[in-house]
Formats: structure tokens, sequence, C-alpha cells
């Protein structure tokens, strides 16, 4: 028994173009797999492109070619029956020592293919799953998610966990409407910006309360929010609000009353984007009640939206900022200097401008920003110049978070319901608009969500009692 006894029969068979062909993407897709094994086992790639060769398109080679030598046996022994020279040069028999070679090899080699094949499949599915291919390779579209998303407190949760969930149906779905997704992206049709709601996502109940127990809620939260004016001093204030999250079982607090044990709310949009809430039916402890705007009709029950988690939490990652939040928060972080005068005013002016691209933003925001000091504090801009300068990097860096002039999105694009204060939020529903068939409404009292400890203080005595001197620049 030589090795070229065994091979024989498949040569035999395999002696054909099609077969041949097969051969060699099998070997190139194994050989580089091979190469590239210890890499992938340490789960090192994460360049996209690089993952699309390795995890997509090196299985799809080897696939093919799997399937290419089968087939040109098939083709090649359907010509030889044909031409009737089959039967006498190899009976279909297993007395035939050649057949139960073949036989052998065909079941070892099936054996080490469906190994590597495994193998492929498993990586190639992690891989789809992993953040990188869902937020780079497709750049310009996944971009301004994945850059919010990247200074978010949901950092390290992939994007799978919140957009596909787990489970096999799920999945499915999901790589069937990705096909869509990838063909619409080679063919540049897609929309800009991505419209929200997202229709799809799965139900909160089995994305967020995977890791967010809805039956423990946080207590009174209290919040401070630094205001920097558009002063010449950038005059810093405080709003410190007590927030009642309350708790899910409780019935209390602002997650126990729309969420609370017994509790239910539900709710028709008379707008895609979720915006304009009509009509609000509220149940809990067994009685239902309906809050409905002067004038609205009973709604279209396919319409109405039973309210979870999203509806209030709808940016929970995706963070896209208004520029005098973000800056406040620059000045707070000390990034940008709130001794250079007016900082806060031109900082804005600059950011609020039309770029018609990140880079036009690029060329233009640090070096107009720094022309303002260059031109009317000409002293202090040689004193601080390097204040100013990292100043105007923060700025830009600013801008870059937020605005994609490519995807149309600039300031305020995508509402964030949480709060009432930039976007309409809480006040959607709660705007003592809505009233009940005896005339209650869903209230506005300003101490219903929060108490107002502080509003825009320069020091407040709360802050000061508990030690906290948040925004005081070293
Ligand atoms: C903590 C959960 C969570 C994670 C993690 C997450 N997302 Fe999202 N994402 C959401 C929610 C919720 C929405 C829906 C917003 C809406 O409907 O208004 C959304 C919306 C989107 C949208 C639609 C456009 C928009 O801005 O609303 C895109 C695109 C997107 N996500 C991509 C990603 C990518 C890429 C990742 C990973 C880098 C990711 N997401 C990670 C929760 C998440
Ligand atoms: C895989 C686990 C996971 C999933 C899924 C998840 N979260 Fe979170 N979430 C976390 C962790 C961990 C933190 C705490 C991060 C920290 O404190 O730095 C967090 C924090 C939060 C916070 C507090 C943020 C803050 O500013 O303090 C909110 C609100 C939140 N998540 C809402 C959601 C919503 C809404 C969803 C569903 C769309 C969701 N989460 C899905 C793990 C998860
Ligand atoms: C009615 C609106 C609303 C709904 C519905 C809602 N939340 Fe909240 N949630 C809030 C508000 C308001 C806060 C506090 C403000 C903030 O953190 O910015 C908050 C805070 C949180 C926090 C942070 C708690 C802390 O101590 O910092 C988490 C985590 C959270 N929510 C998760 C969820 C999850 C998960 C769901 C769905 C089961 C949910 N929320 C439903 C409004 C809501
Ligand atoms: C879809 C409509 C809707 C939205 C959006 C909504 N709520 Fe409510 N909320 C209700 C209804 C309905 C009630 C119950 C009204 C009643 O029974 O008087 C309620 C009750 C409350 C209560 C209890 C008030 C009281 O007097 O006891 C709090 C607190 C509250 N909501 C906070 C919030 C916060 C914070 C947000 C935004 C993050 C928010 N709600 C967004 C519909 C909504
Ligand atoms: C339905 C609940 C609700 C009601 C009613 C309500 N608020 Fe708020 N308010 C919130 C939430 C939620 C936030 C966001 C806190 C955060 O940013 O985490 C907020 C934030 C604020 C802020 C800080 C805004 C900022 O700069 O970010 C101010 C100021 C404020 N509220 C004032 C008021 C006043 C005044 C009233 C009475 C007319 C009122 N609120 C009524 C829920 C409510």
């Amino acid at each position: 028994m030589t090795l070229r006894s065994w091979i024989t029969p498949f040569l035999f068979f395999s002696n054909n173009v099609v077969s041949l062909t097969g051969v060699v993407l099998v070997t190139i897709a194994t050989v580089t797999w091979l190469l590239f094994l210890p890499v992938t086992l340490r789960g090192g790639i994460t360049h996209p492109y690089f993952g699309i060769i390795v995890y997509l398109l090196l299985p799809c080679i080897f696939g093919l070619g799997l399937v290419m030598i089968p087939l040109g046996i098939y083709w090649r022994r359907r010509k030889q029956r044909i031409s009737q020279t089959l039967l006498g040069d190899f009976p279909l028999d297993l007395r035939n020592p050649n057949l139960r070679r073949l036989t052998m090899f065909v079941l070892v080699t099936t054996f080490v293919n469906i190994v590597i094949a495994s193998q492929f499949t498993y990586s190639a599915i992690d891989y789809m799953d992993s953040v990188s291919f869902c937020g780079q390779t497709c750049h310009t579209v996944m971009q301004p998610e994945f850059t919010a998303y990247q200074v978010s407190p949901h950092a390290r949760v992939e994007c799978v966990s919140c957009h596909i969930g787990a489970g096999a149906s799920w999945f499915l779905r999901s790589k069937i409407t990705g096909v869509g997704q990838v063909f619409a992206v080679m063919l540049h049709n897609y929309p800009k910006p991505i419209p929200t709601p997202v229709r799809n996502l799965r139900p909160a109940k089995e994305t967020c309360e995977t890791c967010h127990w809805s039956q423990h809620f946080a207590d009174d939260r209290l919040v401070d929010i630094p205001t920097y004016a558009e002063d010449e001093q950038n005059t810093l204030t405080h709003t410190v609000l007590l927030l009642h999250v309350g708790g899910g079982q409780s019935r209390l607090g602002i997650h126990g009353r729309h969420l609370g044990e017994g509790v239910r709310v539900r709710y028709y949009p008379s707008d895609d984007r979720r915006q304009n809430i009509p009509w609000v039916e509220y149940t809990a402890a067994g009685e239902t009640s309906v809050f409905v705007t002067a004038g609205t009709p009973q709604p279209d029950p396919s319409k109405v939206r039973v309210m979870d988690c999203m509806d209030c939490h709808n940016r929970p990652t995706h963070v896209f900022q208004s520029p005098e939040r973000a800056l406040d928060q620059g000045f707070v972080a000390g990034q940008i200097s709130s001794t250079l005068p007016f900082a806060k005013k031109w900082a804005l002016e600059v950011l609020k401008k039309n770029y018609s691209s990140q880079s036009e933003a690029a060329r233009n925001i640090p070096a107009v920003f720094e022309s303002y000091y260059q031109n009317n504090y000409p002293k202090l801009y040689e004193q601080s110049h390097k204040d100013v300068l990292r100043a105007a990097e923060q700025i830009l860096a600013i801008y870059k978070r937020n605005v994609f002039p490519q995807m149309n999105i600039t300031w305020g694009t995508y509402p964030n319901n949480i709060g009432h204060t930039e976007f309409t939020g809480c006040f959607r529903c709660h705007d003592e608009q809505h009233a009940r068939n005896d005339g209650k409404t869903i209230t506005q009292d300003c101490t219903a969500c929060h108490s107002m400890v502080a509003v825009d203080e320069k020091q407040p005595k709360i802050l000061t009692d508990l030690g906290v001197e948040q925004g005081k620049q070293p």
C-alpha cells in the first residue's frame, strides 16, 4: 500500500479542470488559514478589512473549492458513463480495492474539512458580531454611532448585545437584514442620517434587562449640572437636582411610575420619530385611564406602543451632545481654560458654523478660534498661547464627536428623550395638556421628577456641604 495507490482513485476522478481548480482553492485557503491561525486563536484580528479577508473571504474560497471538487468528479463520471468507458475502468463495487481506498480517502478528508470549516464558521460568526465589524467596516455609515459609543458608559458592551441579543431566531433575522444592509452600503443606497427610532430593535426586556435588573433600581440621584456663561469670565454656575429615579417594584419614582409592578404605559405617537404623543394609556393596580390632548381621535391599535426603557433612554450609548453641554464638560475637565476671555462664546460661534466635512472643520475651527485671541488679545495670546492651542484642539474634538456632515448629522439631529431642556423628552407627555375624562392631567410639577436643590447658583450650599468642588480649575 503505497501513498500513490491510495491517491490513485482520487487522482483518477479528479483529473479534470473543475476539480483541480477546486483543489487549488482549498489548498490556498487552508494554507492562508494556517498562516493566520496563531493570530486568530489569540483573537488578535481587529482591523476591519483584514477581518473581512480572514473571516469572510477565506471561508468562501474554501467552501467554493470544496464544492468544485465533487462537482468536477461528477461531471467527469457522467461523461465517461455516456461514453461507456467507466465501468470497465472502475467498477463500483466494494470488493474493488480502488473504490475502498477512495471511500476511505473521502471519509478522512471530509473529517479534516469539517474541522477546518467549523473553525471558519465559528470565527466568521464571532467576527460579524464584533465591535470592529459593526462599527468600523462600513466606516462612513457607522462612524457617528461608533464614535459616540466609544466614549459612552457602554463602551465595553458589544454592539450585538443591544442590537441583536441572544437566541437563534434574532441572530438569523439580523443576518438576513444584514445582507440587505451590506448591499445598501455597497451601492451607497442608504438614508443619511439613519432614521430613528430603530424599528426592528429587540424589546428592551431581552437586551437592556439582561444586564440591568428592572426590579432593582436606583435611589434618588444627586445631579450637578455645571454651566459656563457666555460672558468674559465664562462665569460658572451650578444647577443641582435630586432626581427621583426610583425602584421597579415600589411603583415609586421615575422608573416605578412607568415600569413598576403592575404598571403599564401605552402610547400612540402621531409622527415617525415618536416626538408627538397625543394619546397615553396608564394602567396601575388594575385601573386603566386614558390621557389625551384635545381633539385626539381613538388611535390605530397597530400603532400603539408599550413604553419601555428605550422610550426614555433612546440614547444610552450613541450620546450626541449639544455644543453648550460639551463645552461645559470641556471646561470642567480643564481641557478648555476658563481664564480665556469669552472662550465659551467664541467656541460656540465656531462650533455652530456650517462645514462641508470634518476635514474642512479641522482646517477652520482651530485657526479661527486662535485668531480671535491673536487679534483681540495679542498680549494674552503671547503669554498663554499654549492654553489657546489646547482649547482649540478640544473644540475641534467636540465637533468631531458630534457632527458628521457626510451622514447629515449635525447638532440636535437625534433627539434625546431623557430630560426636557434640550428636547421635548419627558414633556412629550408631561405637558399638562394630556387630560383624563375627569380633567386630571399628566403632571409637569417641577418637583414630581426632581427636587430642585439649586438653580443657577454660583456656590450652592449643598455642594459646599458635600465637599464637591466640580468645575474649579486648578
Ligand atoms: C447599550 C446598548 C447599545 C449598544 C452597545 C449599541 N447600540 Fe446602537 N443603538 C442603541 C439604541 C437603543 C438605539 C436606538 C435609538 C433610537 O431608536 O432612537 C441605537 C441606534 C443605533 C443606530 C441608528 C442611528 C442612531 O444613531 O440612532 C446605529 C447605526 C447603531 N445604533 C449602531 C451601533 C453600533 C455600530 C454599535 C457598536 C459600535 C452600537 N450601535 C452599540 C443601543 C445600543
Ligand atoms: C452587556 C450589559 C449591558 C447591556 C446589554 C446594557 N447595559 Fe446599560 N450599563 C451596563 C454597565 C456595565 C453600565 C455601567 C457603566 C459605568 O458605570 O461605567 C451601564 C450603565 C447604564 C446607564 C447609566 C449611565 C450613566 O450615565 O450612568 C443607563 C441609563 C443604562 N446603562 C441603560 C441601558 C439601556 C437603556 C440598555 C438597553 C438599550 C442597556 N443599558 C443595556 C451594562 C449594560
Ligand atoms: C420614564 C422614563 C424612563 C424609563 C421608561 C426608564 N428609565 Fe432609566 N432613568 C430615567 C431617568 C430620568 C434616569 C436618571 C437620569 C439620568 O441618569 O440621566 C434614569 C436612570 C437609569 C439608570 C442609572 C441609575 C443610576 O443610579 O444612575 C439606569 C441603569 C437605568 N435608568 C436603566 C433603565 C432600564 C434598564 C430601563 C428599562 C427597564 C429604564 N431605565 C427605563 C428614566 C427612565
Ligand atoms: C408616553 C408618555 C410619558 C412619557 C414620555 C413620560 N411619562 Fe412620566 N408618566 C406618564 C403617565 C401617564 C404618568 C401617570 C400620570 C398619573 O397617573 O397622573 C406618569 C407619571 C410620572 C411620574 C409620577 C408623577 C406623580 O405625580 O406621581 C413621574 C415622576 C414621571 N412620570 C417621570 C417621567 C420622566 C422623568 C420622564 C422622562 C424621562 C417621563 N415621565 C416621561 C407618561 C409619560
Ligand atoms: C416628568 C418629569 C420632570 C418634570 C415634571 C420636570 N422635570 Fe426638569 N428634568 C427632568 C429630567 C429627567 C431631567 C434631566 C436630568 C439629567 O440631565 O440627567 C431634568 C432636568 C432639568 C434641569 C436641568 C437642565 C439642564 O440644564 O440639563 C432643569 C433646570 C429642570 N429640569 C427644571 C425643571 C423645571 C423648572 C420644571 C417645572 C416646570 C421641571 N424641570 C419639571 C424631569 C422633569
